[in-house]
């Protein structure tokens, strides 16, 4: 089976974007939904605030403001469609406050300051301790259920193929391309064109940092003897918001909860939302209550979407959108559409690509974020995120600054796509790729320019296949060649690899010193790789190398730590960073390496070959952390005997 476009994710933002192509001509667009009522689309309330929500980022709010605009226009066209009322109405949101604010926020957008008379006045039945509050006129909201039902009429309507209750289990991708999605029911089915908006669900099918955070929710009805409807503006309060509906029910919302997805309502979490609710407006007390509920918001680590292009030529992103997704949904389906059929890429869009998570200086800079890999269908949990508990320096080579201690490679992996989630994975800055390889065009080297965003990777291009000094020595100025068309024009790092042995891959010591002394005369960073003998190390750093890169065992054999006394006299004597290359096998030996004070560790087969790449990769990062912290933190001294863990002196003895 074969569709144009493909969209995964059947919920506001999947059914606004599949919508908006069909509009524009495009010709066969199927949606696929694992539930709809499951989506968060149905949990929300409906806000449409980008004001009360007090958004800090400025690309967000431009982004905000932009849909919010969109709204009376777009909701009008799928009632034109659909005969359906969204209930969209621009309502305006008041945010009460039950202490003073000690310094008015600065605000680009309306928002005007009620003091206590004010505020009773204008909105009667506030509770008594209401001291004030913002009033935010441009706000709005929209019955995110009757939306969601415009949207999926007028999606059939037009033609969308829509299909619930299908999983999709894997995006089947080859050479950057996405082939074809696997799916629970409906088995392989294929499209030119892939837009994942599977909201919390994005993580299960890329690395993305897309986590559930659960909100619950109830909904009262205003009883018969109310015959108005008392609230007229929504109320948005310190830890609630009560979202009044022409139609008589009360949306009460809602906790935000990072339990994954762990689902059903809990009496503390819905006795926590009606207590907040009855202090801000008491008489809700006695109103009938309508329904219990719970959605799961697609957070990202800087709470912002991610959206636009991917790795794959053919997928386009379109998740993560959190708390606003509601909001966002006109101009998600607006700035995605242009992208598809127009090669169009929004000016905001660059704020919002996936590739702003891959790095993120900090002195905790490997536990920043977690993303979660699925290894079949059992997900790993992404781990806390504590904070660094000592003060580090960061990993400085030939002057050029680097957060992560752990290098990868782009060798042995089975596929392009376990390549780059990898990478992604294992959080690193340098990747060392093989200059010869890429050459040849050996599997897994074509298309590397494209495979990995060069701008936030730094290319380690090294001289692996070269027998002698003279081929290394042309192999690393080829290597300058390759990384200065990958646009990092000032990089002039190679890792120099000399070996004429085929069995043990032992690297040549003569060889390699005379073709670094050449290669330093030549303005390079040279890396060495050589086997652990500190005399060696010592003469490379004379000559001026930048690095000196001892091996652990054999390259590829992940035999672990085979060379530690080496390379402990290695790490105290050298003044060049030290990094151990070669042989680490499991994260326990990477760790170990870190422990003994080595400044960084390169490691691709222990990756590359592992049956869940991306989560060894993971993993590796961690154990590089880890032991980094333990060489920071020192460890305890070996002890010959035992050493009880309570002490004795002071004891009462009877
Ligand atoms: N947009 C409000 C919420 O996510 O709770």
């Amino acid at each position: 089976m074969t569709s144009d476009i493909l969209i995964i994710g059947g919920g506001v933002i999947g059914l606004a974007i599949a919508v908006e192509l069909k509009l524009r001509g495009t010709k066969n667009v199927t949606v696929l939904c694992r539930d709809f009522q499951a989506a968060a689309t149905h949990a929300a309330a409906g806000m449409l605030a980008p004001d009360a929500e007090i958004i800090q980022d400025q690309a967000m709010r431009q982004l905000c403001w932009r849909s919010r605009t969109l709204y009376p226009e777009w909701t009008r066209k799928l009632e034109d469609l659909t005969g359906i009322n969204t209930g969209y109405w621009a309502c305006g949101i008041l945010a009460p406050v039950y202490q003073p604010p000690t310094s008015p926020a600065p605000r680009e957008s309306p928002a005007y300051w009620l003091d206590q008379a004010a505020i009773h006045q204008y909105q009667p039945g506030l509770g008594n301790d209401v001291v004030g509050g913002w009033w935010y006129p441009e706000d709005a909201q929209v019955d995110n259920r009757l939306l969601a039902q415009a949207l999926w009429t007028a999606a059939k309507s037009l033609g969308v193929d829509l299909k619930d209750n299908v999983t999709v289990e894997g995006l089947i991708q080859q050479q950057g391309q996405v082939i074809g999605i696997q799916t629970n029911t409906e088995g392989m089915i294929r499209a030119s064109h892939y837009v994942l908006a599977a909201g919390a669900w994005a993580s299960e099918l890329l690395p993305l940092p897309v986590r559930p955070r659960k909100g619950q929710m109830l909904s009262l009805r205003l009883p018969d003897f109310v015959p108005e409807l008392p609230l007229r503006r929504i109320l948005f309060g310190e830890n609630t918001y009560i979202v009044p509906r022409r139609s008589r029910s009360i949306i009460i919302g809602a906790t935000s909860e990072d339990v994954g997805f762990t689902p059903h309502n809990t009496p503390a979490g819905i006795q926590n939302l009606l207590q907040q609710a009855i202090r801000l407006y008491p008489q809700l007390q006695d109103y009938p209550i309508q329904e219990l509920w719970w959605g799961f918001r697609p957070d990202t680590p800087d709470e912002l979407p991610i959206l636009g292009t991917s790795h794959c030529e053919n997928l386009t992103l379109a998740t993560g959108h959190y708390r606003n997704g509601i909001l966002l949904a006109p101009v998600t389906a607006e700035i995605i559409a242009n992208l598809i059929c127009e090669q169009k890429s929004d000016s905001l869009l660059p704020n919002f690509h996936y590739t702003r998570f891959h790095t993120q200086p900090s002195t905790a800079p490997m536990l920043t974020h977690s993303a979660n890999f699925t290894n079949g269908h059992r997900a790993i949990a992404p781990l806390p995120t504590p904070d660094s508990p000592l003060p580090d320096s960061p990993l400085i080579i030939a002057g050029k600054t680097f957060q992560s201690r752990l290098m990868t490679g782009t060798g042995k992996y089975r596929s392009i796509e376990e390549m780059q989630q990898s990478v992604v994975a294992s959080n690193c800055q340098i990747v060392t790729v093989a200059v010869r390889r890429v050459q040849a065009k050996t599997p897994g080297h074509e298309g590397l320019a494209e495979a990995l965003d060069w701008s936030k990777i730094w290319m380690l291009p090294n001289t692996a296949g070269c027998q002698t000094a003279e081929e290394a020595i042309r192999v690393a100025r080829l290597g300058r060649e390759m990384a200065k068309l990958l646009g990092q024009e000032d990089n002039n790092f190679v890792k120099l690899e000399v070996i004429p042995d085929p069995k043990y891959l032992l690297p040549d010591p003569i060889g390699t010193l005379q073709a670094a002394e050449q290669l330093v005369k030549e303005g390079f960073a040279v890396l060495p790789y050589i086997n652990a003998d500190p005399m060696l190390a010592k003469r490379l750093e004379d000559v001026g190398c930048a690095t000196v890169m001892p091996l652990a065992s054999p390259i590829g054999s992940g035999q672990g730590l085979k060379t530690t006394a080496n390379i402990q006299i290695i790490i105290e004597n050298a003044k060049v960073p030290v990094v151990v290359d070669a042989g680490i096998g499991s994260p326990s030996e990477a760790a170990q390496a870190m422990e003994l004070g080595a400044d960084a560790l390169l490691i691709n087969s222990a990756i590359a070959l592992a049956q869940n790449p991306a989560a060894m990769a993971y993993a590796m990062n961690l154990a590089a952390v880890a032991g980094r912290l333990a060489y920071l933190a020192g460890r305890m001294p070996i002890k010959s005997y035992a050493s009880a863990s309570s002490p004795v002196t002071g004891t009462i003895n009877s």
